[in-house]
């Protein structure tokens, strides 16, 4: 029987070093692709740019691969476990940085049976960092962008979002990210906050910004960015309203729009029960879903329902009958909201949506439950988690202190060390030279 060879790939940009580790591989026997799923890759780097039936598609069609599978994790073992393949082939850049574990891990197995780890050297002068660099200076398309939100869904265990209400701090959401043991972790996209947005252009986040303003911060995200987008629409307005403004959404690019079910003149969901709020009727609330829907050019875009149950003081009762309602009516997900110290109201939810047959992606904002961590949320099964309002509320205290300490002083030299350089701040944004 032919030996059996075991090569693990992404295989997002094929390039020549590719070729060359199959063409290797083939001289040793029948090589069997174990292609690494979006879920995979996910775990340590950023989404590949095709989906994995492309990429399964364009691995299948390479000379010398006679079969390909998928490979669920970073990790070879399970499928070395199935295969028993007499040899893996990889390239000899792996012997240090995140995958050097990985690598171990695969020795160790194949000594199980007698097999072998082949390293080809690295082929210089290309490498698909050096390639994803060049596409992210290319920079993407409102397809792209949009799409991306579900399929990060579907890959990681929990969406990352962070605030944005400037071209500024959407660069930091697109650039921000730590190099750790385990690969890189990043923000995975953005939200288009009511509160922040409002907040740094001097108004209240009561809809006084208008859909067109709003807009105006979105392009200035989009222009200099590539992650998705989720829009919080506030209350979406009249059902009539909302229809345009998914329309424009979706024309530019942004994944997903966020409505919550309130009514009349809405105030911003951390003052809970200090104001007058008003929670929307059901099935007018399922219309407005509906309408928003119907508007869409294609299904990608996702219409999100914010249930404000708990911040009205109205219980899980009628939060939980409300995201049945509202996931019978066509929703593509649910966010549940709450103004407590703890988690443990958004946890009950949790626990009693997770069983409903139709259950859709479901998404938190824990601005005052926020002990609460990423592990925590993902074992109550929450599926994206945004942060809401941080970037600001860190920038304006800094821009107080430093407005006092120039009163004070009646210059600026002591409030020097507080601030970035000069060098800095030119330098910041590529291009001004
Ligand atoms: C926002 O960020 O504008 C939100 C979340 O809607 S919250 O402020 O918590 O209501
Ligand atoms: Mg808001």
């Amino acid at each position: 029987m032919k030996k059996q060879v075991y090569v693990g790939m992404s295989a997002d940009l094929v390039h020549p070093g590719h070729l060359n580790i199959i063409k290797k591989a083939s001289e040793l026997g029948e090589v069997i692709i174990g292609l690494l799923t979006d879920e995979a890759i996910a775990g340590y780097k950023r989404l590949p740019h095709m989906t994995f039936e492309q990429r399964r598609e364009v691995v299948e069609n390479i000379k010398g691969v006679s079969r390909v599978v998928p490979q669920y994790t970073l990790d070879y073992v399970p499928n070395l476990e199935k295969l028993r393949p007499d040899f893996v082939v990889h390239g000899d850049d792996w012997r240090e940085g995140v995958q050097k574990e990985t690598r171990q891990r695969v020795i160790d197995k194949l000594a199980r049976w007698g097999g072998q780890l082949i390293e080809v050297p690295y082929t210089q002068g290309i490498s698909s960092t050096q390639l994803r660099t060049t596409l992210k200076e290319i920079g993407t398309t409102p397809q792209v962008r949009l799409r991306t939100l579900r399929r990060l869904i579907n890959a990681k265990p929990i969406v990352r979002v962070m605030e944005v209400h400037s071209g500024l701090t959407g660069l930091i959401v697109e650039h921000v990210h730590l190099n750790g043991g385990r690969g890189i972790r990043e923000f995975d996209a953005m939200w288009g906050s009511s509160l922040t947005d409002s907040t740094s252009k001097g108004k209240p986040d009561i809809e006084a910004v208008d859909v067109t303003s709003r807009m105006g911060t979105l392009n200035e995200v989009l222009e200099v960015t590539t992650k998705p987008i989720v829009y919080d629409a506030d209350t979406g307005g009249k059902p009539e309203h909302f229809v345009f403004t998914v329309k424009t959404l979706e024309r530019l690019g942004i994944s997903a729009a966020i409505i919550e079910d309130k009514n009349g003149l809405k105030k911003n969901s951390l003052f809970g029960t200090e104001v007058v709020q008003t929670q929307e009727d059901i099935d007018e609330f399922c219309h407005k879903i509906q309408m928003g829907r119907n508007a869409r050019a294609t299904d990608d875009f996702m219409v999100i329902a914010r249930i404000e149950s708990l911040i009205l003081d109205k219980g899980q009762e009628d939060a939980l009958t409300r995201a049945r309602a509202y996931m019978d009516a066509g929703v593509d997900g649910i966010m549940i909201h709450s103004r407590r110290k703890t988690p443990d109201e958004v946890f009950s939810f949790c626990r009693e949506y997770n069983k409903m047959p139709n259950r859709k992606p479901l998404v938190v904002v824990p601005s005052s439950f926020n002990t609460v961590t990423e592990q925590e949320l993902m074992d109550h099964g929450v599926d994206m988690v945004i942060y809401g309002n941080q970037l600001l509320r860190s920038a304006y205290p800094a821009m107080v202190q430093t407005a006092k300490l120039i009163l004070e002083n009646q210059r600026s030299a002591e409030a020097d060390n507080q601030m970035m350089p000069i060098k800095e701040i030119l330098e910041l944004i590529p291009g001004g030279k």
